[in-house]
């Protein structure tokens, strides 16, 4: 709990950095292109929020790592002998966002349009590769390769084998995808609630639509990629974690047409899922293309190795959210191309609303995403290698850590969110229309 509670706090941050670093360099092209400041505004007020995140994110991704060591020291062990090559170039990454990340910020106006793009390039790829990297580790965990286990001691080790994990390209995918797509939709989520106000300006609603549509357009691309790339993800699980891919959707026994459940609570005693919506077939057909492809039960599996049955909820949730905020996304664009001549807000309030809903969801769906993933491990840390049980410290007395680092993180929350709240709110984006041209042209 110690750890996933550190881990489900650093990840909000990460995440975000990734999405928005993204976001910044697409306006900084945007500008580019379009000979529009307005971009160059955008990106300067997002890297603003950016370098707080990165502030948070920093600091706790630093907690992450010290726990690592002090929680999991037999896990540690195996990492450091067979795994530790992306930790080390993650390393390298990071510089990298955080060197160009202040070249960025504080010679922007000193560096003309190409380089301000090439730094700005460099922070987003040094952002997802980080990102990459230590989904290459959690990959790893999920599809261990590139050594034995004999007697206790790691003999045979393979770092490229253990790199090159079946599964993590395709966690790599879905992994950045989604970040990329939960940055965008927290972008959109702030357009939306500043167009909502009713004392708002043409100029800043021509300011603001702008970064909404932007926005709108990289969330869309990356909803559609993200159920792509989680079908992918989902293929994977067939071929390389039959009993995660059984759990989820609550299958006990072997078959052929075997069904997508959607919702309801799988049972032991029922052998199945007590009120879902069945859709024949459909897991069979997603899995291996053919309606006919046989899906392994959980019943395949000893009980002991089962992981817990709510990932059920969990996988659902997940991709609720995914076609849901998919399907806003295409609203949206599809009201933009109707109404795109229309001055001013062309949005009724409702689908404002939602907009501004879609932040927040799409950060439920992260951290949904990844206690799904790692939940649906268990009892395992290195998937048919170590247990959980044999990778934990033996330390007593974490529950009172667990209770000061959860006091911490909600502070930290709260604080953070504070920080945004006012530092945009004493500087509006009126006070900084008038020196844009100057301040961003030169
Ligand atoms: C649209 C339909 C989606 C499908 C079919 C899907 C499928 C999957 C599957 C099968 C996994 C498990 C991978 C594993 O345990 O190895 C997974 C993990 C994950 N998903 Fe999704 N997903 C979808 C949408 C989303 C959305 C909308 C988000 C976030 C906004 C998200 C974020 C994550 C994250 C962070 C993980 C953990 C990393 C990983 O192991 O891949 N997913 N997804």
């Amino acid at each position: 709990m110690l750890f996933g509670s550190s881990m489900a706090f650093h990840i909000i941050f990460a995440t975000l950095t990734v999405g928005i670093t993204l976001m910044i360099l697409l306006a900084e092209i945007m500008r580019l292109v379009k000979k529009d400041d307005d971009y160059a505004l955008l990106a300067k007020r997002w890297t603003k929020g950016a370098a707080v995140l990165l502030g948070v994110a920093i600091p706790s991704g630093t907690i992450v790592a010290v726990m690592l060591s002090l929680l999991w020291p037999h896990f540690m062990e195996i990492v450091g002998e067979v795994i530790a090559l992306p930790f080390q170039i993650e390393i390298f990454a990071f510089f990298l966002e955080a060197l160009f990340l202040s070249i960025y910020v504080y010679a922007a106006d000193r560096l003309g349009p190409v380089t301000r793009l090439i730094a700005v390039f460099f922070v987003a790829f040094g952002a997802s590769a980080s990102a990459i990297l230590i989904t290459n580790a959690h990959a790893w965990m999920n599809t261990p390769r590139g050594f034995d286990l004999v007697d206790g001691q790691v003999v045979n080790v393979d770092p490229l084998a253990a790199i090159k994990a079946p599964s993590f390209l395709v966690t790599a995918n879905h992994v950045v995808g989604t970040a990329f797509m939960t940055g965008a939709f927290v972008l959109v989520a702030v357009a939306a609630y500043r167009l909502l106000n009713t004392h708002i300006t043409e100029r800043e609603t021509s300011y603001h639509r702008k970064g909404l549509f932007l926005s709108l357009i990289v969330a869309f691309i990356m909803s559609s990629y993200t159920a792509l790339s989680g079908h992918e993800t989902a293929v994977m699980l067939y071929e390389e974690l039959p009993i995660k891919l059984a759990a989820s959707e609550g299958l006990f026994n072997t078959t052929d047409n075997a069904a997508l459940t959607i919702f309801g609570t799988p049972s032991i005693e029922a052998e199945g899922v007590i009120g879902g919506i069945e859709i024949p077939g459909m897991l069979s057909w997603i899995a291996t293309g053919s309606t006919d492809g046989v899906i392994q039960g959980l019943n395949e599996f000893p009980q002991d190795e089962w992981p817990p049955l709510f990932i059920h909820t969990l996988f659902n949730v997940m991709v609720a959210i995914g076609f849901t905020l998919l399907g806003l996304s295409g609203i949206g664009l599809l009201i933009w191309f109707v109404r795109r001549k229309q001055e001013g807000i062309i949005y009724p309030k409702w689908l404002l609303a939602a907009f501004v809903a879609c932040g927040p969801l799409a950060v439920i769906g992260i951290e949904t995403g990844w206690i799904y993933s790692c939940t649906g491990r268990q009892p395992w840390t290195i998937y048919g290698i170590q247990r959980t049980a044999d990778a934990a410290t033996n330390s007593g007395n974490l529950g009172i850590l667990f209770f000061l680092f959860s006091v911490l993180y909600i502070f930290l929350l709260v604080l953070t969110a504070l920080v945004m709240y006012f530092y945009f709110k004493r500087n509006p984006v009126s006070d900084e229309f008038h020196s844009s041209g100057e301040q961003l042209n030169s």
